[in-house]
């Protein structure tokens, strides 16, 4: 029987806790930080995720037979290779290959290296020349701080004003630290998730997903890290699949192994299916959030063996539900601006679904809020629609005024 620590504190680490807990293999589950949520069937241990010589001595004093990693900061940090290090078993990325997410400049050469179908780009580091290229060309402009940006560092302008302010925050504001800025041609198409384990060359795929990023109904108002999630998605065929592993993932994970990086973990493609069939907008190294919350509960093969078989770079199939699955975050009001933390949150034990605690912490025997995206109430159905329908009725019974959330998640394949 084994012991299993998973590094994290969000939706996408319970939703990981979640899976391990239903492995035959795994006696023991730890979390390092975790959350209220994720102390219902791990063990939550008060060690950030970027402390990772605790981390590492932990993992050792207990006799943990792997660790599972899940913010990109930590993989920054080093993790894989402090732990590779000290002799101890990781599924995550090296620092230098989780570089395929944290510098987007990284994951722009790879692409054009390996001829991989992205978006046409220019790179600048100051912001004259920046804005002298952007405001001589078409709109939507989409402009990148290169860095780590927990996936905010995107502004997708639509009028010159806008890319003008992102160009100033991004170039000149000190506050955002010294950085470069990618401007990339704007993408035109339906946008989905395609997360797959990679062992150097070899290729897990997962079930795909769509995020929706923009805070509002209608894909109005700010980006986020995130409002919701569903699985699978039916305007995404077979074919189109295929062509995104022959021509996306497989280039990029033999890459890797060519340029000494070889990949361990989840290399995540957020792709758009263009005209010209997909293409990327951004690598993450890690599982995504809130993806992995729809994505993990329609795995049925155990999670412990897949993540083993990717460790020692062994065959694995895996197998899926064919429910369909799908997820609302409800946020604190004011994310991903300021928002106050500390509202108490009930009924949560009213609901049928499952509600994967994304920023939660108990105080005095009461669930209360303790970030910007605080939960995700995941449902399941036979059909989208169903799912959506409750995971809306499952919202309806839990209680904290200081929350909001979308009630559009999934439209693109449901209202049509
Ligand atoms: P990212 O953090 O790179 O995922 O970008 C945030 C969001 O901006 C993405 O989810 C897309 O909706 C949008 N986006 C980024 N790059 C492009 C692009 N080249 N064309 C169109 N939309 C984009
Ligand atoms: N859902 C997008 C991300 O994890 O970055």
């Amino acid at each position: 029987m084994k012991k299993v620590l998973v590094i994290g504190s969000g939706g996408r680490e319970h939703a990981i806790v979640d899976a391990l807990s239903r492995s035959p293999q795994v006696e023991k589950i730890y979390c390092a930080p975790g959350n209220a949520g994720i102390a219902e069937k791990a063990e939550c241990v008060a060690i950030g995720v970027t402390d990772i010589d605790a981390l590492a001595d932990f993992a050792a004093s207990k006799g943990v037979d792997m660790t599972v990693v899940g913010p990109e900061a930590a993989l920054a940090a080093g993790i894989a290779d402090r732990f590779a290090a000290a002799g101890l078993r990781i599924f995550g990325p090296t620092k230098n290959a989780a570089r395929i997410e944290s510098s987007k400049e990284f994951a722009k050469e790879m692409m054009d290296k390996y001829n991989v179908p992205t978006a046409a780009y220019r790179v600048f580091d100051e912001f004259e020349p920046a804005w002298e290229y952007v405001k001589n060309r078409p709109l939507p402009a989409v402009i990148k701080y290169d860095g780590l940006a927990a996936g905010k560092g995107v502004v997708v302008a639509l009028t010159y004003e806008e890319a003008e302010e992102a160009l100033r925050d991004m170039l000149l504001d000190e506050s955002f630290g010294k950085g470069r800025v990618v401007v990339e041609d704007f993408l035109d198409g339906p946008e989905f998730s395609f997360m797959c384990i990679v062992s150097g060359e070899k290729v897990y795929p997962l079930a795909i997903a769509q995020d929706h990023k923009r805070a509002f109904d209608g894909d109005k108002g700010p980006n986020t890290g995130g409002m919701g999630a569903y699985s699978p998605v039916p305007f995404i065929g077979e074919d189109v699949r295929q062509e995104a592993l022959d021509k996306i993932i497989c280039p990029v994970a033999k890459g890797m192994v060519k340029e000494g990086v070889p990949f361990l973990g989840v290399l995540y493609g957020g792709l758009i299916l263009t005209k010209d069939g997909p293409k990327v907008i951004e690598f993450n190294a890690r599982f995504g959030d809130p993806e992995t919350e729809v994505v993990l509960p329609r795995l049925k093969s155990d999670i412990y063996s897949l993540f083993d078989a990717a460790i020692d770079g062994k065959d694995f199939e895996t197998e899926w539900s064919d429910k369909s699955m799908l997820g609302i975050v409800l946020a604190s009001k004011g994310y991903p601006g300021s928002y106050e933390k500390g509202a108490e949150i009930t009924g949560l034990d009213k609901i049928n679904g499952i509600a994967y605690h994304m920023g939660t912490t108990e105080k005095e025997g009461k669930l209360i809020t303790a970030g910007g995206r605080v939960l995700m109430v995941v449902a399941e159905g036979e059909t989208l629609a169903e799912a959506r329908d409750a995971a809306i009725r499952d919202i309806a019974k839990i209680s904290c005024p200081a929350l909001f959330h979308r009630s559009d998640i999934g439209y693109q394949a449901i209202n049509k």
